[in-house]
């Protein structure tokens, strides 16, 4: 596991930094974090109080964090804050950003302006919306989340497989169904009420580290409200660095995230590809004595045979080469997979050479 060196970081890890996200962001060294993090304000613009059919009334986000003048004020802040947040990205990380129709295009024009280049849109559809009152217009049942890197030659992280995983073998898709945030996992204040308007679910936050971040890696949120990501990212093993600019939830989400534990490194494990795994020549086989020049190997379906070489490579009926060289060769195939191809025996038992590679491989893994 790549765990950041202390000593060459000056990064305040598995802290909540206070006050303006943009200050905060501007004391941070730059190209230093992997992954953003923003849950900005929506800038609702709501005119008035919302009222239920019985008239009672919706607790919506009406919170003075959310109130901008005019659009040009909340584009000028967005400006700024990404500014900042991509002063601090390494060159290879990435940003998502979660927003309603209120801001997201705004955001998303922002995002392209400032050379982020964007990857994907998720559209997290909620099971479990909160009702439109009102009967005008459409059920808010949706946000949407961009996913960007910081630029377009970027190599950012992508867990394709681990995805992959999560949605039972199939392509993750692009959108995500979750309920909202409820029942014990919502923080209450002491007369019960929510203690946040805009709590998001672990959920959303357990699929997108997994996806775009690895055990290690720093994940800075600039709007910490709760302190999701960082309750999150403790429990998978990934840093947080949080920025919240009022008292009270800070305080809440560091007693959150004090109360979660990290996942024992076996569980951080997540399927990779097999391009992922590192790579062992055949000849380091051979080098290391499990497996002896002179040896002979056989196909799969046991029609051929072909002799193992001190250097790596394969001498068989007529043709020498490379594992992949002298399987493809026999079976008249353009190409060849040699490590799933050939086998060797070992106390009366045919055994692929893929399981001696596996090994090493294993090896390799516990060094790192
Ligand atoms: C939409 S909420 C984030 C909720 C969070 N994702 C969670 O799960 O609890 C936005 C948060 O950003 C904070 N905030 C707004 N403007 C800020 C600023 N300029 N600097 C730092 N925090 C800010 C607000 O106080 C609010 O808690």
């Amino acid at each position: 596991m790549a765990r950041p060196n202390p000593e060459a970081t000056p990064l305040p890890l598995d802290t909540i930094m206070s006050g303006d996200c943009v200050a905060a962001m501007e004391r941070l060294p730059e190209n230093s974090v992997d992954l953003i993090f923003a849950d900005p304000p929506y800038n609702l613009q709501l005119r008035g109080e919302l009222h239920r059919p019985d008239n009672s009334m919706v607790d919506a986000v009406d919170d003075h964090w959310d109130q901008f003048e005019s659009l040009k004020a909340y584009d000028h802040f967005t400006r700024r804050w990404m500014k900042a947040a991509r002063r601090i990205l390494k060159p290879d990380g990435a940003i998502w950003v979660i927003g309603s129709y209120h801001n997201i295009f705004r955001v998303g024009a922002t995002l392209q302006d400032q050379g982020f280049w964007i990857l994907n849109d998720v559209v997290w559809r909620k099971t479990n919306p909160m009702p439109n009152f009102r009967g005008k217009r459409l059920t808010n049942a949706h946000e949407t989340m961009i996913w960007a890197s910081k630029s377009e030659g970027s190599k950012y992280t992508f867990n394709y497989e681990a995805l992959k995983a999560l949605n039972e073998g199939t392509q993750m898709r692009s959108d995500w169904t979750f309920p909202i945030c409820t029942g014990h996992e919502r923080l209450k204040n002491a007369r019960g009420e929510k203690a946040h308007p805009t709590q998001k679910p672990e959920a959303l936050l357990h699929r997108l580290l997994v996806a775009t971040t690895n055990p290690g890696d720093v994940v800075l949120d600039p709007f910490f409200g709760t302190g999701t990501t960082g309750a999150v990212a403790t429990m998978l093993g990934r840093h947080f660095i949080g920025i919240e600019r009022e008292d009270a939830y800070r305080q809440l989400a560091a007693e959150r995230i004090a109360k979660v534990r990290t996942l024992p490194r076996e569980a951080l494990e997540t399927t990779t590809s097999k391009r992922a795994e590192p790579r062992v020549p055949f000849g380091q086989l051979v080098e290391r004595g499990m497996l002896r020049p002179g040896e002979e190997l056989q196909s799969g379906n046991g029609r051929f045979r072909a002799k193992i070489r001190a250097d790596g490579t394969l001498s068989g009926d007529g043709v020498k080469g490379s594992i992949h060289q002298v399987g493809a060769a026999y079976e008249g195939a353009p190409s060849c997979n040699g490590w799933t191809y050939w086998h060797f025996r070992r106390e009366g038992k045919t055994v692929s050479i893929d399981t001696l590679r596996q090994q090493i491989r294993a090896e390799m893994t516990k060094l790192n």
